[in-house]
């Protein structure tokens, strides 16, 4: 499917929750967020209905976001569901790896193919403040579940503030090196000031080539992460929410007045 300015759109990041284990300070406000009721959010049957039809029109890359996919129950499940769509050729998630010990091998096993998993710092007490709750160490041994269980590559996701030559980046780079992991580097983003970054080496951050669309867990269907513009997927139903995110998905992104990436993952 083409959107109005004639982009083809193949990609669909299907953020499965609001919630979180950590609080990254560039994520979340300090005293957390108001959480979505769980009537709000799409079951399982209805993301994946959703997606039947998406990929009925060419979505052929999926990759599962939050919140934090694996803080909701039973997420393998949902991967599966999804990886048994005739159409859908990649699946991957991206996760901060926290609870990747428990759930790499079932993952695997459900489909999925990949995972990007986020780290900002391996440096235990810089983790502990960047993400206000976490444990490095949780993190590493996730790291070392997804590649156990085969969910290759595993790329590192690295949030930068000021660029990728400063220390925690730099750290960030040797320790992916030195296990063979393709690192990625993004810089932080202030939804509140409309400014945005590209993720280097990633396919973000080129609107003129930008073939992703986005659904919340509250089942809004959104063209653009810099655009309020958004279409309620139950409803609209399937196929108008996605002409109408076909038809105002922006020539380049602008602002998102929310201001926070809770629940759209990225
Ligand atoms: N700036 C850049 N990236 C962000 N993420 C969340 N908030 C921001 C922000 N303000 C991205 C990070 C993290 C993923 C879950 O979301 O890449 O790894
Ligand atoms: Fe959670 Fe990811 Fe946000 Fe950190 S950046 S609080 S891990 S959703």
């Amino acid at each position: 499917m083409l959107d109005r300015y004639n982009r083809e759109i193949t990609y669909l990041r299907i953020s499965v929750t609001d919630r979180c284990n950590l609080r990254c300070v560039y994520c979340m406000p300090e005293d957390g967020i108001e959480l979505l009721e769980h009537a709000d959010i799409l079951s399982y049957d209805e993301i994946t209905a959703f997606t039947r039809v998406a990929a009925a029109r060419g979505v052929r890359k999926v990759k599962f976001t939050g919140g934090e996919p694996l803080v909701r129950r039973g997420v393998s499940r949902l991967v599966s569901m999804i990886a048994s769509i005739e159409g859908i050729t990649d699946i991957s998630m991206t996760t901060n790896g926290i609870l990747l010990p428990e759930y790499a091998g079932e993952l695997k096993e459900a489909g999925l193919q990949r995972v990007n998993i986020s780290l900002d710092t391996v440096n235990p007490s810089r983790y502990r403040e960047l993400t206000r709750i976490g444990e490095l160490e949780d993190v590493l041994k996730g790291i070392d579940a997804a590649i156990d269980a085969g969910l290759a590559p595993v790329k590192i996701n690295c949030v930068v503030r000021q660029s990728s030559g400063e220390r925690d980046a730099r750290e960030v780079s040797s320790y992916g090196t030195g296990r063979g992991l393709e690192v990625r580097f993004i810089q932080e983003m202030t939804l509140s000031s409309g400014s945005y970054g590209i993720v280097h080496g990633g396919s973000g951050g080129d609107c003129s080539r930008c073939n992703r669309l986005r659904l919340t867990s509250d089942g809004k269907l959104k063209p653009c992460l810099f655009s309020d513009v958004e279409a309620d997927i139950i409803d609209l139903g399937y196929n108008r929410a996605i002409d109408f995110a076909l038809e105002h998905k922006p020539l380049c992104g602008t602002i998102n007045e929310k201001g926070y990436f809770y629940n759209i993952g990225g």
